[in-house]
């Protein structure tokens, strides 16, 4: 899928100047001005919101969280199904409205949707009040477009990229746990995805430059650090310095920050050497996100997902084996183009085999571009939904079984703020990433604490503590 001219950034007059170096030079243009932000999709785009803030704010902007109040509103889309798209053009129906009566207000869009050419071209022919489209590989001339716009459309998508961007800013949205880059794009091209083609080749960032933003961080008081990666286990290959994910990750604990976590993992390369790492620092949390997405082999050969369930079976034995506590989460497609019966129920079957933490499900979503959206589909959308009911019940007893075996138990807990439905109450996550909402007081926040565990939920869990661990 190649990106048409139209998406890529013609006769832009340059600056010249570099931002970061200039920044102050620009404040008096944006001081009192505010910024409402929207971030749709996954981890990496949260991160990516991080970068978005760092430049606002260094512009002089200030965050607002009511649309209404805006002078920029940016939302970072996400593509990876029909409905996250439906979402962001719901709400740009909010925005638009907006415009009319806020004539200045700058509407600027970026993210992966935004790196779909039949999207852009839409977006470029019926929506012209939006002011800026900037893709996924270039984030880092937002400013420049924003100093820069006048009445016309900007439109500043490249097509891909094989930059790694390091040394980048970001105003992060924690001041305990914190989201580090370690490889950027993918390669793995499962026929229903489209992030291989949103976010390009896979590349990592080098491992020095890692260990030193996770030294910083940890100097600076953080307790937390996920390394993110479409496929963390491919971290290194494209490099060929002798050195991959096992050899990152052991390098990371060893700078002893508190907890490690990192996100995702595909069952494909998970190599023993990993597995060891993962169960040799304790630091390192015992936690895993391993896709298995079918439980039918026919399927996951259709997907593209290169492993049988004999082998994510094996895989997934080993890792309980030798790592202790480990919680194993999953994601899972229903709906997959003649999914029949069988495969269902082969997916049901390894769901009770496995008994997984808690799993995400998702009906299949065809995207434009991608093999699997050529394939014949001759299951309706009820019977999908009927399996989707089907599974998320399944799914849920064993979250639920999961959480019920530490009724009664005491665990350590990350406090990272305050309950979001009761104000008397704190929460935070298990070493097992498991949500755990604590009677007590913001004092806890940034702590990591002894919890005796009350009540158990499908999705969280209910505690008191016992006594702090560290400060
Ligand atoms: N890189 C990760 C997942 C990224 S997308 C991995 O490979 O595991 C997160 C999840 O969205 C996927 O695991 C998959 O279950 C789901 N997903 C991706 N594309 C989809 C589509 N077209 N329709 C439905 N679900 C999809
Ligand atoms: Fe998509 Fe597959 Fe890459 Fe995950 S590994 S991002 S599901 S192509
Ligand atoms: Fe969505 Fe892009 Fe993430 S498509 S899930 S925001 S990588």
């Amino acid at each position: 899928m190649n990106m048409p001219d139209l998406c890529i950034a013609k006769d832009r007059k340059k600056t010249n100047i570099s931002f970061i170096e200039n920044k102050e030079e620009y404040k008096p243009l944006f001081k009192g001005k505010k910024y409402f932000l929207r971030t749709y999709g996954c981890q990496m785009n949260v991160h990516d919101s991080e970068e978005i803030k760092y430049y606002l704010e260094s512009l002089g902007y200030m965050a607002v969280d009511k649309l209404e109040e805006a002078d920029i509103v940016v939302l970072n889309t996400c593509a990876i199904r029909e409905n996250a798209k439906d979402k962001v053009y719901g709400y740009l129906g909010r925005c638009k409205h907006l415009k009319k009566i806020k004539k200045d207000l700058i509407i600027c869009l970026c993210g992966c949707l935004m790196q779909e050419p039949h999207e852009v071209e839409e977006l470029a022919k019926n929506h012209k009040y939006i002011d800026i489209i900037i893709g996924t590989h270039n984030l880092n001339e937002l400013p420049e477009l924003i100093i820069q716009k006048n009445k016309e459309q900007i439109i500043n998508v490249y097509s891909n990229s094989d930059k790694v961007f390091e040394n980048v800013k970001y105003n992060r949205d924690s001041k305990i746990s914190a989201w580090i880059n370690i490889t950027y794009g993918c390669d793995k091209f499962c026929t229903y995805c489209i992030v291989p083609y949103t976010r390009g080749r896979e590349r990592s960032r080098k491992k020095e430059n890692i260990i030193e933003e996770v030294k910083r961080l940890k100097e600076e008081g953080y307790k937390e650090v996920t390394l993110l990666g479409q496929n963390v286990n491919a971290y290194g290959q494209d490099l060929n310095l002798g050195y991959d994910f096992a050899t990152l990750l052991e390098e990371v604990a060893q700078t002893g920050i508190s907890r490690i976590r990192f996100v995702t993992s595909h069952p494909w390369n998970f190599t023993d050497e990993m597995i060891n790492v993962i169960a040799k620092y304790d630091n390192i949390m015992p936690y895993i996100h391993l896709p298995i997405q079918s439980g039918s082999d026919a399927i996951l050969k259709k997907m593209n997902r290169r492993y049988t369930i004999a082998e994510y079976k094996k895989l997934f034995n080993k890792i309980k084996k030798k790592v202790p506590n480990v919680a194993i989460t999953t994601d899972i497609i229903v709906g997959f183009p003649n999914e029949t019966d069988e495969d269902f129920q082969a997916t049901l079957d390894i769901v009770k085999y496995c008994k997984f933490d808690n799993a995400y499900t998702f009906i299949y979503s065809p995207r434009v571009g991608t093999v699997a959206a050529k394939m014949q589909d001759d299951i309706s959308m009820a019977t999908k939904q009927k399996r989707l009911k089907i599974l998320n019940d399944l799914v849920n007893s064993y979250s639920l079984e999961s959480n019920q075996k530490l009724l009664g138990k005491t665990v350590e807990v990350l406090v990272s703020e305050v309950s979001e439905k009761n104000k008397n109450k704190v929460c935070g996550y298990t070493d097992t990433m498991k949500l755990v909402n604590i009677d007590g007081k913001e004092d806890l926040i940034g702590q990591i604490v002894q919890v005796e565990i009350t009540d158990a939920k499908s999705f969280s869990l209910d505690g008191i503590v016992k006594n702090k661990v560290s400060l």
